[in-house]
């Protein structure tokens, strides 16, 4: 038996008074956009006669998601995140903020205050000696050219079995996580390892909703960066290793054509002892281009709730309240 009453006049004013509509306080901007995406899932669920069990499912993952702060690992696998930089690319374009290296996603793994360096450091530990030594380096500069001198660049990615430090309990503190402060030279160069691609836990509820789907939960190896300096615009992106199985084909949708770099393996004996190292290794070059601008809000990544920036007690979230 399939029922439709979606463009009943008892449906429709259920959802005026659902989101609020006549009601005094509270936020019309919140009223208005829960009462489409709530208009949304009710005619979803009348128009694919979705049953009471497949509703009750879909809320028991929810719940399995939020439980496991799975949501921002979800995000970007049912491609929201990359549908937030496709806006924001489309308001630089119109106000011709153009010429700068593209963004991409952020991804749910960044931790703030990662420990600072000068033109030069290392980032990993050395304990992961599965990693091959990566030499990762480039020139931070402005859109005419002009090497940007004193710009931060923060770097974090996974150790050589995907992991991070911080959601990995395994690795030392900020293990390869640095912020990087350009020379006068607009430069930057760091020792680490070469990372290897992340994949979604398997049994995670993330993963769940892919199989649904028919996709798998794996991104390439990658390199993650924020890159400010005043005056410019403050860059989220990302590099992808060429010849990744995974470089075209990532879940969480962040590849872009221009940020596929090639690992380049150096195995001249000058070049080693140049850098300090005791064998061949692997050189990584991106090269950054910041957009100009007097705005100050573009200059400084947007607000997000961020590890260690965001200190939550998530038990507490769900204890009740007395009511008044
Ligand atoms: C990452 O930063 O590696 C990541 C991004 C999106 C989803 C999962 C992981
Ligand atoms: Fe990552």
């Amino acid at each position: 038996m399939t029922v439709k009453i979606f463009d009943t006049p008892e449906v429709q004013n259920f959802l005026n008074t659902i989101a609020g509509f006549d009601q005094e306080g509270g936020s019309d901007r919140a009223k208005q956009i829960l009462h489409r995406i709530l208009s949304d899932l009710f005619r979803t669920i009348d128009d694919y006669d979705i049953t009471p069990e497949e509703y009750w499912s879909a809320v028991s993952v929810l719940n399995a998601l939020g439980q496991g702060t799975q949501f921002g690992l979800l995000s970007p696998g049912l491609g929201f995140d990359h549908f937030l930089d496709m806006r924001m690319d489309a308001a630089d374009a119109e106000a011709k903020r153009t010429g700068g290296t593209p963004r991409t996603i952020e991804g749910p793994l960044y931790v703030a205050g990662a420990p600072e360096v000068q033109g030069t450091g290392r980032m990993d530990d050395g304990s992961d000696t599965d990693g091959e030594t990566m030499w990762l380096n480039g020139q931070v500069r402005d859109t005419q050219g002009n090497p940007v001198a004193g710009a931060k660049v923060e770097v974090w990615h996974a150790n050589s079995k995907g992991g991070y430090s911080f959601f990995d309990p395994t690795q030392s503190e900020y293990n390869l996580r640095r912020t990087i402060i350009t020379d006068s030279d607009g430069r930057y160069a760091v020792r680490s390892i070469i990372p290897s691609g992340y994949g979604c836990p398997p049994d995670s509820p993330t993963q769940e909703v892919l199989n649904l789907l028919g996709r798998h939960g794996e991104r390439p190896a990658h390199i993650h960066y924020f890159i400010s300096a005043p005056g410019h615009q403050h860059l989220t992106t990302q590099i992808n290793l060429a010849g990744d199985p995974y470089t075209f084909d990532d879940f969480a949708f962040a590849t872009r054509e221009e940020l596929v770099i090639p690992a380049n393996r150096i195995d001249d004996a000058g070049e080693i002892a140049r850098r300090e190292l005791d064998g061949p290794f692997s050189e990584v070059v991106f090269d950054i281009v910041l957009a100009k601008t007097d705005e100050a809000a573009l200059q400084n990544r947007h607000a997000r709730p961020r590890a260690k920036e965001r200190e939550q007690d998530q038990a507490s979230q769900l204890a009740g309240t007395a009511r008044v």
